[in-house]
């Protein structure tokens, strides 16, 4: 997609953000919600706007890799490798913070998230506010919900919050970035995303660690506060189980979206109420289109969300997280929990 920004627009941002303004901005990943890392009051405006915690850390976006010594006080060997690697790209790397990182940014921790993201409008921004510049930068949604893929979408969720958004068109990725933390000197997964795991492994020709999932929610009906929810429920399935699972839905006359990447045993015709919603049976591609379906679904008002549970591959991790994260049932939907692993799933969901 080619990124629509002209230079008037360009400018006007580079203005706002040296201001101490917030503006949206597009990456590869998804839309970030941008301030300038030395604004105190912008900071605190991107944690106001979103609704977050103030002790969850926000991700600081630098122009390349040799700004890595202005932010981080060490950069471990296999950092520097993934860096160099990785970078412009889909890749956050945790290292120790230096004194220059504002306390607001890491949420009082020791650490700083840093990434160079690959999208060009992101790198002008950034490019722009010189060499002592960066960009501190959550996803462009509010706290919980789906990030943005398009402009659009940040307009919708944010709307006259923030002072300007830039459209860059849709991201190219489609999931937030990996990020990796090092302990020792092993690289650990925090969060699977765009640069998938076993390039990883490639890039430092060994083993990575995945990181047992902090965030992981016990899946309890009645449950809102779900991570990188759509606002509809979702639940997600084995094959196996969907079609009895939509058979039921339809029979309290429910409208229920299905999104399948196989075909596997999932005869939905004459369903009525059902729409069955092929996604691309490639993690990447299936990856780049999640969120903008799940914001589509959202909008079409349908009463329940269907997922065939992804493939067991690890190339599939960023997918399964989030449409993990992105499950969850209301009251009264019955038993079913809303992510149900098949058996050969069982161990690789994080
Ligand atoms: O692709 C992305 O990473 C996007 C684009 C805009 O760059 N950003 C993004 O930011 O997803 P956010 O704030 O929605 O998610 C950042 C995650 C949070 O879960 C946060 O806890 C974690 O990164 N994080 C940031 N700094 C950290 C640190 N020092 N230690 C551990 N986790 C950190
Ligand atoms: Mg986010």
């Amino acid at each position: 997609m080619t990124p629509s920004v002209d230079s008037g627009s360009l400018a006007a941002a580079v203005a706002r953000l040296k201001a101490g303004g917030v503006v949206a901005f597009p990456t590869e990943t998804v839309y970030g919600l941008g301030a300038e890392i030395s604004r105190a009051a912008a900071i605190r405006r991107v944690f106001e706007i979103k609704g977050r915690p103030t002790d969850h850390p926000l991700i600081v976006h630098v122009a390349d890799a040799s700004r890595l010594a202005r932010w981080a006080r060490e950069v471990p060997e296999p950092a520097r490798r993934l860096a160099q690697h990785f970078w412009p790209g889909p890749l956050t790397l945790i290292l120790p913070r230096s004194r220059h990182v504002p306390d607001s940014v890491t949420g009082g921790q020791d650490t700083v998230g840093l990434r160079v993201p690959s999208h060009p409008v992101a790198l002008a921004l950034l490019a722009a506010l010189g060499p002592g510049g960066a960009l501190v930068a959550p996803s462009a949604n509010r706290f919980g919900r789906l990030s943005p893929t398009t402009a659009a979408h940040v307009h919708d969720e944010l709307g006259n919050a923030v002072d300007q958004v830039l459209d860059g068109g849709a991201c190219r990725i489609g999931l937030e970035s990996t990020i990796v933390g090092f302990s020792e000197d092993t690289a650990v997964v925090l969060r699977p995303g765009g640069v998938p795991v076993t390039a990883l492994e490639q890039a430092l020709d060994g083993r990575v660690a995945i990181a047992e999932n902090p965030h992981r929610m016990t899946r309890v009906p009645g449950t809102l506060a779900t991570h990188y929810a759509p606002a509809t429920p979702l639940e997600c399935l084995p094959a196996a189980s969907l079609r009895r699972r939509v058979v039921e839905l339809a029979r309290q006359g429910l409208r229920v979206a299905v999104l399948t990447w196989s075909d596997q045993g999932i005869d939905l015709a004459g369903e009525k109420n059902i729409l069955r919603q092929p996604m691309p049976d490639d993690a990447a591609a299936y990856g780049s289109r999640l969120y903008a379906t799940l914001h589509r679904l959202d909008r079409e008002g349908f009463d329940c969300l269907l997922a065939e549970i992804p493939p067991a591959d690890p190339a599939w991790l960023a997918v399964a997280d989030r449409l993990q994260r992105a499950s969850w049932t209301p009251h009264g939907t019955g038993e079913t929990p809303s992510f149900q692993a098949d058996e050969e799933h069982a161990h690789d969901i994080p």
